[in-house]
């Protein structure tokens, strides 16, 4: 079943008790996305973003797109399983429906930790008996692999996919992705895959460092924490790259025009990459 965001900013749809004058980035993101589930805080940290970098919209839709094209190639594979953790506001093309309409068995559990984006994954999945939403936290790996809705989807004696796109660079050293990356690739069954993709200085060290600023200085409870080609790579230990290794998202295989930036620069801002657990 396809979902319509619904093209209203009342209060109805809004969680008990959300803090919407504090910026959140999954709202952020819907924003670039043109989706209408944000705020004036979660608009005003868009707009600085386009500011400080021209592509920000740009590159959110071709992380989307790389997104689709790494659920395609996992169900291509044999995976008809997906955990996608820092999973975002429903938007075109959630992993539910690619996987479903290319393997209609395939399950997935979507994971986040934005009220509004568990809200409104609840609606979208309310009639979909192989997929449904966790609200948690990543830096928790056990409230989500010992989550009830975890142990029903998720089966452990075949592979899973582990989506975690756009979604590590949330994540500070201090609270140890590369641990915690750890703790999921062991609980993954043998043959399992993760798909990942993560904002890097790298291309334009000025505007990653002015937009992780601007998002300091406002009220999100999200800090950006971006990194470098070798520190992304490492994220990978234990699993098997694929072709073409870890690149700029728009790189990734792209198949369409819709798959990458023009302009070279905005291919690069997000590394991504797929791998097999070793
Ligand atoms: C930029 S959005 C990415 C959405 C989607 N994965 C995509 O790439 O299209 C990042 C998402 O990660 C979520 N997030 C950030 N930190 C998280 C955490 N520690 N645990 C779970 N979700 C988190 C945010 O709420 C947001 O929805």
């Amino acid at each position: 079943m396809s979902y319509q965001p619904a093209h209203t900013d009342r209060p109805d749809w809004v969680p008990a008790g959300l803090d919407t004058g504090a910026p959140s980035m999954a709202r952020v993101y819907d924003f670039l996305l043109g989706g209408a589930h944000n705020f004036a805080a979660d608009r005003a940290v868009a707009e600085q973003t386009m500011k400080l970098m021209p592509g920000a919209r740009k590159v959110a839709q071709i992380n989307r797109a790389f997104l689709g094209r790494a659920v395609r190639c996992l169900v291509d594979l044999g995976v008809r399983q997906f955990l996608d953790i820092g999973s975002g506001i429903p938007t075109v093309g959630n992993v539910h429906e690619i996987a479903q309409s290319r393997a209609p068995e395939s399950r997935v559990v979507y994971v986040d930790k934005d009220p509004v984006a568990v809200a409104h994954s609840e609606l979208m999945l309310a009639h979909n008996d192989n997929a449904a939403v966790i609200a948690a936290d990543m830096r928790d790996p056990d409230s989500i692999l010992n989550h009830h809705v975890t142990r029903r989807l998720l089966r452990r004696d075949e592979p899973i996919g582990l989506l975690l796109i756009m979604m590590v660079h949330w994540v500070p050293d201090s609270d140890d992705p590369h641990g915690l990356i750890a703790r999921y690739r062991d609980a993954l069954p043998d043959g399992s895959y993760i798909a990942l993709s993560h904002v890097t200085p790298d291309e334009r060290q000025d505007q990653i460092t002015d937009a992780k600023d601007m998002i300091k200085q406002s009220r999100s409870a999200d800090q950006l924490t971006p990194r470098t080609y070798d520190e992304v790579l490492r994220l990978f230990d234990g699993f098997e790259l694929l072709e073409p290794g870890l690149v700029g998202c728009g790189v990734w295989r792209p198949e369409h025009a819709g798959d990458f930036a023009d302009n070279p620069e905005l291919n690069s801002h997000v590394y991504a990459g797929v791998a097999r657990k070793a």
